[in-house]
């Protein structure tokens, strides 16, 4: 499989890079500036790219990630962004300098378009520049290729080895011309062929798997989610009936989706699946339970524990089956963030059982397992839900978990999430949701008074869940939320709306 690496120093643009890449369908990888040389060979590249970094290449008091040098010798194209540029400039005996100020914004930018870098594109093109550092001086065998009346050097080229370096970034949607430039730089300089699609994926994954297991068996944790949905589909491709799907129901999802799971997974895909209807067991677990993090725990000890219970009735099993994405790989270890909730998920299950781990889906980003699905016909609720937390909708009945309340909640929220698919929005939003607080406030209807829950509507925007922000939906959408849910969902009197950005909250209220 053809494939261009993307060198890591550490810029917030690494894993845009590599997905741009892949957008045009070349696979590619992101990979630590410290990886050994061996290594990167082994891997057999087409091509590299030098992603950008907080850090100065003059810094002296922190020591900026460097690359060997023997990188140089492998013969492969190299395109080096910001940093990348800085960088290679450096390291083949360029000048570097700090401005002291940062240049941050659109810019058009002069471009050599002799250069096999920007051919097709237009003399002068809007690029996104977010630098500190600039080249100054060239170094030896380089040519300039891109220029502006600030930064005379915004881009260089050696042609006979194929070395490149921008100073903009091509990666973000603020370059127009961006993707030209990396097709370009791919399909021209790296010779690079299109051949990555969702076929040849799925193809190489189910193969991949068959050769691991071989005639051995796994189980499944299934949640509902794309991501456990669509890793279960590709293990089933390639073992059959050997694969055992369980979905432990704990009565806390959304309104439909435990017969929506069920459903997909036995009647389009014939999938064995054990559908543990736990609902009694978790609900009594959680009586007089109102502290946010007890709920959670009670509700991760409990769903692993019927998780091993059903696990072990399956005889002979040797391979656990977990939906691990390349953004958990990535940030896994590198994000030391304070315990702010116990999050539970179907990861991580269950220790002591001795499973080895199949993760189909741990190089692939979310928008292609969605793509995927689509491609292995999982059915579009399951492939465009929304995200949801493993404790479900306890953790969004804010005091103790009833049937009553939960019941409230489902209604409500289903109402939140037709509306926001009524008005079109539903993709666009990361999440929207309902939650109810075990509070009580008085209202009228139809000359009575009513004394009843309100409930809060929360919808946020967000790329991976670390920040978000409140979306300004449309104040007819709200109204329609607010409307129907008083007059469809008995219970409740009142409808507010959460303007609040992540920080300093959060995404769900416990
Ligand atoms: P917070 O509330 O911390 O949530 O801003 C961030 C994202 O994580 C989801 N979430 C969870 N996901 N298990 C999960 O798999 C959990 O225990 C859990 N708790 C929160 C939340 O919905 C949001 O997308």
């Amino acid at each position: 499989m053809e494939s261009v690496l993307v060198i890591d120093f550490g810029g917030q643009y690494s894993q845009l890079i590599a997905r741009r890449v892949r957008e045009l369908r070349v696979y590619s990888e992101l990979v630590s500036y410290d990886m050994a040389i061996e290594e990167i060979s082994k891997k057999k590249p087409k091509g590299l790219i030098f992603s950008g970094s907080p850090y100065s290449v003059l810094s002296s008091d922190k020591t900026p990630p460097m690359v060997d040098k023997r990188i140089f010798s492998l013969g492969l194209p190299i395109l080096g962004i910001c940093y990348g540029m800085q960088l290679i400039a450096h390291l083949f005996g360029g000048k570097v300098v700090s401005s002291g100020r940062n240049e941050y914004g659109k810019t058009r930018v002069n471009l050599d378009i002799n250069s096999p870098l920007f051919a097709g594109l237009k003399p002068a093109e809007v690029c996104w520049m977010s630098h500190k550092d600039s080249v100054l001086e060239l170094p030896p065998s380089f040519r300039i290729i891109a220029s502006t009346p600030n930064l005379p050097i915004a881009g260089i080229e050696n042609p006979v080895r194929k070395i490149y370096g921008i100073q903009f970034h091509p990666e973000v949607v603020h370059t127009p011309s961006g993707m030209d430039i990396l097709k370009n730089f791919l399909f021209e300089i790296c010779g690079c062929s299109p051949t990555w699609t969702m076929i040849s994926i799925i193809e190489k994954e189910v193969d991949e798997i068959k050769n691991t297991i071989g005639d051995g068996r796994a189980i499944c944790a299934l949640s509902g989610g794309v991501d456990s949905s669509v890793a279960a589909i590709l293990v089933h491709k390639a073992i059959g009936d050997r694969l055992t799907c369980i979905f432990v129901d704990h009565g806390l999802l959304r309104k439909g989706e435990g017969s929506q799971v069920e459903k997909a997974f036995r009647e389009n895909f014939k999938i064995n699946l054990v559908h543990v209807k736990a609902k009694q067991r978790f609900l009594s677990k959680l009586v007089g339970v109102t502290d946010p993090e007890e709920k959670r725990k009670i509700i991760g000890n409990e769903f692993i524990r019927i998780f091993e219970e059903e696990a072990r009735k399956i005889k002979d099993v040797d391979y656990l089956v977990q939906g691990t994405l390349y953004s958990d790989v990535i940030e896994s270890g590198t994000r030391d963030a304070a315990r702010i909730k116990s999050h539970h998920n179907v990861g991580g299950l269950p220790e002591d059982m001795e499973l080895k781990l199949i993760e189909p889906l741990r190089l692939l980003f979310k928008d292609e397992v969605r793509n995927i699905g689509i491609e292995l016909g999982l059915p579009e609720e399951i492939v465009w839900r929304q995200p949801f937390p493993g404790p479900g909708l306890a953790i969004r009945i804010i005091g103790e978990v009833t049937p009553e309340r939960l019941e409230i909640l489902k209604e409500a929220d289903s109402i939140v999430v037709e509306e926001i698919k009524r008005a079109g929005l539903y993709k666009t939003i990361w999440q929207s949701f309902a939650i109810l607080p075990c509070i009580k406030s008085v209202g009228v209807m139809g000359d009575e008074r009513t004394y009843a829950y309100p409930i809060v509507v929360r919808a946020v925007t967000s790329e991976d869940a670390m920040t978000a922000d409140w979306v300004r939906l449309p104040y007819s959408v709200l109204e329609r939320i607010s409307s129907r849910i008083i007059n469809e969902v008995e219970g409740v009197n009142r409808v507010v709306y959460d303007i609040s950005s992540k920080p300093p909250s959060t995404i769900e209220w416990e």
